[in-house]
Formats: structure tokens, C-alpha cells, sequence
């Protein structure tokens, strides 16, 4: 298998190639083909989280290929995350996470946002008086929780800021193994990588062709000019480009495709090589971000007033 991996400060290896399960209407069955599919063209890792509603497809899924000696449980890498409202108590959420996923254990739990949110928020995007201050310290204590029992064999973290990363590692006696970030040739990180590389945090991109297709997201990374200009000269698609410029940064990337072909094409990734002329052309794109979390930000309940305190000014 072609799949590579990387060694996270946990002491265990993760695929680069992540598989991610989000999608828009969430269907079962069209999700739990997508996986089957997945596993087949090589995919070992995947992402999946309780605000998504994918859980159950995935671990079906996975399941079934299991036993079916298609694959082993310790030959795959499954990442789900906490949601704002379980802060409250990781260790019961990430036991009905398993639940739902008819599995024993993760191998990472990432927690989703850096957001609070009252116990009933089971819901993406939070109203006006949902929030609560957020409380790390006693979040985090929940996620070592999850490791000690053996509910997980790795933590980190998603969506937080160099200030947030130095924040947490103050007083985590376990640190975050990764932090899952939006991050493409349009949005590179410089400075989030730098704080993420100082601490021996993995950062893991989402998002990281820049989201095609999704209500949210953009073309404008795979469509760019330079992007595909890249691409004809290696004889390789936009996306590969995008997905080797992740990989060249020493990321893993988390995909998302529940096209066959495009699942292939953007496995393919490994196997294109980037030259640093190529590297630099996209150093100088303009910086998009698309994930911003305006749904996060109000003047009432939520503890950031504006988009530039949720990233700390790194938006
Ligand atoms: N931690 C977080 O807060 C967070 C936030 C967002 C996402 N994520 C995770 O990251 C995963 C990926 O992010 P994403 O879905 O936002 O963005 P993405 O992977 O950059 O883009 C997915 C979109 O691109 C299309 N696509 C896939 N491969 C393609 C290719 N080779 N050529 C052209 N189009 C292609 C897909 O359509 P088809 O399916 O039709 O191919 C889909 O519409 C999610 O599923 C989720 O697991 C995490």
C-alpha cells in the first residue's frame, strides 16, 4: 500500500492521506459506499466527527470490511471530535462517539472548536445564547481522561490558534498530538506551523482543496491559473497539486471525495513531485480563507466578540 505515514508526538503513525466523511445532505448509504470504496483504493485513515451525523455510516462501513478480513482495526486510523457541547464531559461523549461507530476506540479524538456550548447544542450552528466561557483546562483534563481509559489512543486539537496552541501547553500534561486546521495553497499557515512544529504538534489540513463543491467552500483553489498551470506541466490534476503542496509542508491532508475516480486521482497525490520553483510560485497566491466561523462570534454569549479573537488576528 502506498499509503505514507507520519510519526506523531503520541508515539503512533498516521496516514497522510485522510479520508474525510463530511458531506452535504449527510445519507448513510450514499456515505457507507463512499467508505467501502475508500478502503479499496487504499484509504486507512478517516475522519469523521458527531456534528457531521457520519459516525454510524462509517463505522458500518468499517465494520462490515472487518469482517470481512478486508482489513484488520489496527490497519485503519479513525479520528472523531468533541463537540462544543460535550465539553462538559469528553469521556461520555466519546463514549457514545464509539457508540456510534460500533468500535472500542479511536485513534485520535480531537477537540472541534475552541467553543463551548450549552449541554443541549446538539446542532452545527449555534444560536445567539448557546455559549458558555470556555474552560480548556477542564475540557482537556475530560480528553487525558479518554486516553487514561483507553477510549482513545491519541488527543489533539482543531480549529486553534498559535495563542490557543501556547494556551493549552501551558498546563496539558498530555499535549496535542495534532492540530486539524483549514489549509491549502490559498490559506498556507506560515505562522500556525511554526508554533505547531515548536511544541511537536502535527498540523493536519482540512479542507485542503479548498472545498469544491461544498455550500461553504471554493473553486477558486483548484480552478486557480497558477494551480493548473502546475498541474499540466507534471501531467497531474489541480487537486493533486493542492494535495502534494499539503504533503510538501510535511501536513497530512484530509480529503474529502465520494467519486471513485476523484478518490483515486487524489490518492494519486503521492506520486506527482512538485519542484521549488512550483513551490514558490504558490507561496505567492492570494491568501482565502474559507472556514472562518462567523458562526462562532457574537456580542452576547460568545466569548469572541469578532472573527480576529476566535483565530487570535490569524485570519
Ligand atoms: N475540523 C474541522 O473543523 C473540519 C472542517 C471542515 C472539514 N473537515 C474535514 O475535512 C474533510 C475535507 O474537507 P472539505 O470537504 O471541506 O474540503 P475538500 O476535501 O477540500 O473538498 C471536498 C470537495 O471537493 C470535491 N473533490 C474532491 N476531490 C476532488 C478532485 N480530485 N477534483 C475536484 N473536486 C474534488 C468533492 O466532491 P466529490 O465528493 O463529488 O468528489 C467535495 O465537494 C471533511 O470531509 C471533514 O472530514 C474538518
Amino acid at each position: 500500500m502506498r499509503c505514507n505515514h507520519v510519526r506523531l508526538n503520541c508515539g503512533i503513525t498516521m496516514p497522510l492521506i485522510g479520508f474525510g466523511t463530511y458531506s452535504f445532505p449527510n445519507d448513510k448509504k450514499t456515505t457507507e459506499i463512499a467508505v467501502h470504496n475508500a478502503l479499496e483504493v487504499g484509504y486507512r485513515h478517516f475522519d469523521t466527527a458527531k456534528i457531521y451525523g457520519s459516525e454510524p455510516a462509517l463505522g458500518k462501513a468499517l465494520n462490515e470490511a472487518i469482517y470481512m478480513g478486508e482489513v484488520g482495526r489496527e490497519e485503519i486510523f479513525l479520528t472523531s471530535k468533541l463537540w462544543g457541547s460535550d465539553h462538559h464531559d469528553p469521556v461520555s461523549a466519546l463514549k457514545r462517539t464509539l457508540e456510534n461507530l460500533g468500535m472500542e476506540y479511536l485513534d485520535m479524538y480531537l477537540v472541534h472548536w475552541p467553543v463551548k456550548l450549552k449541554p443541549w447544542v446538539n446542532y452545527p450552528v449555534p444560536s445567539e445564547y448557546d455559549f458558555e466561557k470556555l474552560d480548556l483546562e477542564t475540557t482537556w483534563a475530560g480528553m487525558e481522561k479518554c486516553v487514561e481509559m483507553g477510549l482513545c489512543r491519541c488527543i489533539g486539537v482543531s480549529n486553534f490558534s498559535s495563542n490557543k496552541i501556547e494556551w493549552l501547553s501551558d498546563f496539558a500534561s498530555t499535549p496535542p498530538a495534532v492540530n486539524q486546521v483549514e489549509m491549502h495553497p490559498m490559506w498556507r499557515q506560515r505562522k500556525l506551523r511554526k508554533t505547531c512544529g515548536d511544541h511537536k504538534i502535527h498540523v493536519s489540513a482540512y479542507s485542503p482543496l479548498g472545498g469544491p463543491g461544498n455550500a461553504w467552500g471554493s473553486t477558486a483553489v483548484v480552478n486557480h491559473p497558477i494551480i493548473q498551470s502546475i498541474a499540466l506541466k507534471h501531467k497531474a490534476t489541480p487537486a493533486q497539486v493542492a494535495l502534494k503542496w499539503g504533503l510538501s509542508k510535511g501536513s497530512s491532508v484530509i480529503v474529502k471525495s465520494f467519486n471513485q475516480e476523484r478518490m483515486e486521482d487524489n490518492m494519486g497525490s503521492f506520486d506527482i513531485n512538485l519542484d521549488y520553483e512550483d513551490i514558490l510560485e504558490i507561496e505567492k497566491l492570494d491568501k482565502m480563507k474559507i472556514m472562518r466561523g462567523e458562526f462562532l462570534v457574537n456580542e452576547t454569549t460568545s466569548p469572541y466578540k469578532t472573527i480576529e479573537e476566535l483565530w487570535d488576528g490569524e485570519i
